[in-house]
């Protein structure tokens, strides 16, 4: 299954999602591309175990970036693509963004807000750009943006949905109420909504689909549906090549339904996360100390947060699964061992194939 996205090819539907702090670094996303799909480093403190970090975390992030699109452009050996994922609600983005066009990454994907400036930072960059987006108003939003200010439109598209991990593009009432738009609704209200844009720039703008996409029945599903493809994370933790510590993936394949619930996060959006004695605190109501201010999100206010999202994600991702934020899509539960991302991918690709 080829897909070309403008002069670049995979030669798998799957886009591997971002995972921040440090959960999708060049391990994972180099070994991704390998086999043909995206591999995407998630741009939320790649920096975090490089020496230097303690003292200057965004002049580390920003050597580290590079370092790890290196990385896994090696590992990937020519095949498939190597995408960073760049949140729009961390400071000094701009310059985050042309670390990664310098470090040679073939796509940049940004969500968590609205990428509203990501062209101006892009022009003239053999790079890919894409939005994630929850909704059909936001797509039409950033499209229409990005064809007054830039004369320009996306590359592609993820949609994702509210059973992704991470942050979430829906309201808290919503997602309490389980009151949010399907996957499948919102492909197609995006689908209408990027039309003209299509149309004016003679360009059909590949859409993957993300939240809660975890078998090859949900590729297959996807394709059915009109998607370019799918963009899965949760699915990709429980593999050896992922780059957080065993602890962490172990928490997902002793993760049980009722163990994944939602949590305030400082960047003022829900997210999903492993129930622990953290996310119980947290939901109590109670402040946790921090050691320092990272300076990474810009709607974070120090004094008024109850906690630092920093300081949680990074004891997580060392293995610290009971003190720190262990973020995970709503078919964490589902993840019942840890294996060779081949054996992942080629399982997901089998049963797409038996399902089209
Ligand atoms: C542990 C974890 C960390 C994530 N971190 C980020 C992030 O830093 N930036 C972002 O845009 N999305 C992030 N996401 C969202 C994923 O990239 C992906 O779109 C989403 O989880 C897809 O749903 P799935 O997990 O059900 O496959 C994260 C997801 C998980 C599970």
């Amino acid at each position: 299954m080829f897909i070309t996205i403008r002069n670049k090819k995979m030669q798998l539907p799957i886009i591997q999602g971002g995972m921040g702090v440090g959960i999708s670094l060049s391990r994972l996303a180099g070994h991704m591309a390998g086999l043909g799909g995206m591999g995407v480093i998630s741009a939320a403190h790649p920096g975090y175990a490089y020496p230097g970090f303690e003292t200057q975390p965004f002049e580390t992030n920003l050597k580290a970036i590079k370092e790890e699109i290196k990385k896994a452009k090696e590992l990937a050996a020519g095949k498939g693509l190597v995408g960073v994922n760049i949140m729009v609600a961390m400071r000094r983005y701009g310059e985050m963004v042309k670390a990664v066009i310098e470090g040679g990454a073939d796509a940049i994907i940004s969500g968590a807000g609205l990428p509203l400036e990501l062209p101006k930072y892009t022009k003239g960059h053999d790079i890919l750009i894409a939005p994630i987006v929850s909704s059909a108003r936001a797509a039409q939003l950033i499209l229409r943006t990005w064809d007054k200010r830039y004369g320009r439109t996306a590359d592609f598209i993820v949609i994702e949905g509210h059973e992704a991990g991470g942050h979430l593009g829906f309201k808290e009432e919503d997602l309490v109420a389980d009151h949010c738009q399907d996957n499948e609704t919102i492909f197609n209200e995006v689908k209408a909504a990027i039309a003209p844009f299509e149309k004016k720039y003679a360009y059909e703008i590949p859409v993957f689909l993300a939240g809660g996409m975890y078998d090859g029945k949900d590729l297959a599903h996807a394709l059915q549906l009109g998607a370019a493809g799918v963009q899965m994370a949760t699915r990709f933790i429980c593999t050896e090549e992922c780059d957080a510590a065993l602890a962490y993936k172990q928490a997902f394949v002793n993760a049980q339904k009722e163990d994944i619930v939602l949590v305030k996060s400082p960047v003022g959006m829900m997210a999903r996360a492993i129930n622990n004695p953290f996310v119980q605190k947290l939901n109590a109501g109670k402040r946790i100390e921090r050691t320092r201010c990272y300076q990474c999100l810009i709607p974070c206010d120090p004094k008024t947060t109850p906690y630092c999202i920093t300081e949680a994600l990074i004891r997580a991702v060392k293995g610290d699964v009971e003190d720190g934020l262990v973020f995970c899509g709503s078919n964490a539960y589902r993840n019942d061992g840890i294996y060779p991302l081949f054996q992942v991918v080629n399982q997901i690709m089998q049963e797409c194939e038996e399902n089209l």
